[in-house]
């Protein structure tokens, strides 16, 4: 069988619960909420959940469907182990931080696990981490520091000789008692609780501006609007926020799955920069179970490289030689958000008074996401948190971050300036392939154009509508991405992946 093309998540196979397509009455009615949650993922969820469980009248509103973000692209380890190793973590943030990180952590665990129970749809386990070092991949990460650093900040870890694997390791770190399930699962029970709750999760609307006030104003793209006493912001990438845009940076992610009876005993991550994490995955389906590897990893800066089906090759390679397995039958990419400081930025956003945003997980967004939700809820009930200070979105740390924010922002002016000067990358849209994009000068204009499997031509403005990057084609998804802040776009131009709220112009050759 040869690799597939498609860029469908495995969890597609699972059945959902849908929100409300059709206009909610009580989005037309002259209402003022306690909150208005922005998206549908596990972040926007959770926090609706926690407010409506407190008795707070909440509406959540998601441009697509629920899911549709990166909580249902996720490989969803849950874990402690977060992608920022704790000896940084501690030399940055120190102990307390160190031990905050942990705690929070295990404790979205822990409320994930109790508001799952045994529901088959979600089907959460508990099984081991580890942190390994594979000899062909090895970043380099002093393991014994990481040992220590973890154990000062209270994690159940061990340092371990064998790894279950079945390749060749040098030894790594076990964590005891993480979890693992299905996001896409996950997300519907959500969603089946919030309505218990009266709660209307309605789909297929995005917000386009929010005006901060006493209420504040939410804006739909069909011309409505909402008014809310707080607003969350849990778009995943914050929306036409520039502050906090300089302090996050966008990776895409691949993940492969390959049909496989043998289970991996364990969540694994190796050492390599990127790294690449594996489990395994069973799916209860009506002709019985069905059991994945799940390989994910080769990631790189969104809208850098033109080479995005390389990324899938080098998974397909990774495994060809550790496991014995035939092609993948599922492959596709998402967005990681990087914090320039490595710890997410949750809480109050800057210079508003009544809204809040969440961003900056990582690769650790399903127990953030849930931390970020109790963060939020507290934050809007008044209450006092014990993890709020340590993930403020308002902090700075200059010589945490000092580094790692040039590196991630060097780049930007150079895109704003240089993109629109730049010729196009063919003379003409007749050099360009079936299912190939490229940027052409048209009347002097950058103009981003597709041609489709049939030869239609599908043109767009190439400039990003978020802060005015020029597109880059990514072939492996078929989309235009923006270097600067993430922003994607399909080749008819719709929004993607924010930052950007409005799509790219369309243009009509002639
Ligand atoms: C390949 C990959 C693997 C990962 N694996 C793991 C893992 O193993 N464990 C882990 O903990 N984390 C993992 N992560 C990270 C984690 O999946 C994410 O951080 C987390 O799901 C983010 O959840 P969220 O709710 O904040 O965002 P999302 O799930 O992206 O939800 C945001 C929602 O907002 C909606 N939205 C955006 N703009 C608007 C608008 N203008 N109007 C209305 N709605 C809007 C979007 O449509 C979307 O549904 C992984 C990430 C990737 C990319
Ligand atoms: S995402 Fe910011 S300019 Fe494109």
């Amino acid at each position: 069988m040869p690799p597939i093309r498609s860029t469908e998540p495995l969890w597609t196979l699972t059945p959902r619960a849908e929100g409300e397509r059709e206009p909610s009455p009580s989005l037309a009615r002259d209402l003022v909420a306690d909150c208005v949650v922005i998206g549908a993922g596990i972040t926007g969820l959770t926090t609706a959940y926690l407010l409506a469980r407190a008795g707070k009248k909440v509406m959540v509103v998601e441009a697509r469907h629920a899911g549709a973000g990166v909580t249902g692209c996720s490989s969803a380890h849950l874990t402690e182990a977060v992608d920022t190793r704790y000896a940084t973590i501690e030399s940055d943030f120190g102990h307390e931080g160190a031990r905050l990180v942990a705690a929070s952590s295990r404790h979205a665990i822990e409320f994930i696990a109790e508001l799952s129970g045994d529901d088959v749809g979600v089907g959460f386990t508990r099984l081991p981490g580890y942190l390994f070092r594979d000899e062909e991949h090895d970043g380099g990460v002093d393991l014994e520091k990481e040992l220590t650093a973890c154990q000062r900040a209270g994690l159940p870890v061990s340092s371990v000789l064998e790894v279950p694997l079945p390749f060749k390791t040098s030894g790594g770190l076990r964590f005891e008692n993480q979890g693992a399930l299905n996001p896409v699962g996950y997300v519907s029970m959500l969603v089946r609780r919030l309505r218990a709750l009266g709660v209307v999760v309605q789909e297929g609307v995005r917000v386009t501006a929010v005006d901060d006030g006493e209420p504040s104003v939410v804006h739909l793209e069909r011309g409505e609007s909402l008014r809310a006493m707080t607003v969350v912001f849990a778009t995943h990438s914050p929306l036409n926020r520039v502050f906090l845009q300089t302090k996050v940076a966008s990776y895409r992610s691949y993940l492969a799955a390959f049909e496989s009876k043998a289970r991996l005993d364990g969540l694994f991550w190796d050492t390599a920069d990127p790294y690449h994490y594996l489990r395994s995955v069973t799916l209860r389906g009506a002709d019985g179970p069905r059991s994945w590897l799940l390989v994910g990893g080769a990631d790189h800066k969104t809208g850098t490289t033109s080479e995005t089906d390389a990324s899938f090759e080098a998974l397909d390679r990774y495994v060809a030689r550790r496991f014995d397995v035939g092609p993948a039958t599922h492959r596709w990419s998402a967005q990681v958000l990087e914090p320039v400081d490595g710890l997410p930025f949750i809480g109050r956003n800057t210079l508003s008074t009544n809204s809040y945003v969440a961003t900056g997980f990582s690769g650790n967004g399903l127990t953030f996401g849930t931390v970020a939700a109790h963060v939020l809820a507290d934050a809007i009930q008044g209450k006092e948190n014990p993890w709020a200070a340590l993930y403020t979105a308002t902090r700075v740390k200059p010589l945490a971050a000092a580094a790692q924010f040039i590196q991630e922002n060097v780049d930007t002016p150079g895109h704003l300036v240089g993109d629109a000067l730049a010729p196009g990358e063919v003379s003409s849209v007749a050099e360009i392939a079936p299912s190939e994009g490229k940027v052409v000068r048209v009347d002097g204009r950058r103009v981003a154009v597709f041609r489709d499997a049939a030869g239609a031509l599908h043109a767009v403005s190439s400039v990003c509508t978020h802060l005015g990057c020029g597109v880059k084609f990514n072939p492996a998804e078929r989309s235009w991405d923006c270097p600067c802040h993430g922003s994607r776009f399909s080749t008819n131009g719709d929004v993607l992946d924010g930052p950007a709220i409005a799509g790219l112009e369309r243009v009509v050759l002639t």
